[in-house]
């Protein structure tokens, strides 16, 4: 049975911009968003994230019509279903590594796997209107806390079983 993933509003003490950091994400200035993104981080306590046994959860930071920006917080050995996603996705690795494995759309292959290391990110942009873009599995290999960006709302994106 597969279970569902928890989602808690986050709730921010200090004073930090997210539009303008949503804004930096939806612009594609990945390096400016990754400076103000280490900027916020020196805001957030990360033991006090929303955490679940052998799962992610996330603290939702933004959820709107224009983007939703959020930190999943993963247990080790943890792992997302098959998934795609909306025309932007960004993901930042606050801590930890986590691995991703990505896949053809058509036939559901693996086209290959990499992990990603604390203050790295990839981000990837597909086709508007679609949530079948970017096809891949993460799987945390240690306990991890990544900060996510999508341009629409990432529980639409379609799931892929194989
Ligand atoms: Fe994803």
């Amino acid at each position: 049975m597969l279970k569902s993933i928890q989602s808690y509003d986050y709730q921010h003490v200090g004073d930090f911009d997210f539009k303008a950091l949503c804004d930096l994400l939806a612009n594609e200035s990945y390096d400016l968003a990754a400076s103000e993104i280490k900027t916020l981080l020196k805001q957030v306590d990360l033991n006090t994230l929303p955490f679940v046994d052998d799962s992610y959860v996330r603290s939702i930071m933004v959820n709107n019509q224009h983007y939703w920006l959020g930190l999943l917080n993963w247990d080790k050995g943890a792992k997302t279903r098959i998934h795609g996603h909306p025309e932007q996705a960004f993901v930042y690795l606050v801590k930890g590594r986590l691995s991703c494995k990505n896949f053809a759309k058509e036939t559901l292959s693996e086209l290959g796997n990499s992990d990603l290391g604390e203050g790295e990110y990839r981000y990837s942009k597909g086709v508007k209107g679609r949530v079948d873009n970017y096809i891949h599995q993460i799987n945390a290999k240690e306990k991890s806390v990544s900060l996510h960006f999508y341009s629409d709302d990432p529980t639409k994106g379609e799931v892929f079983d194989l």
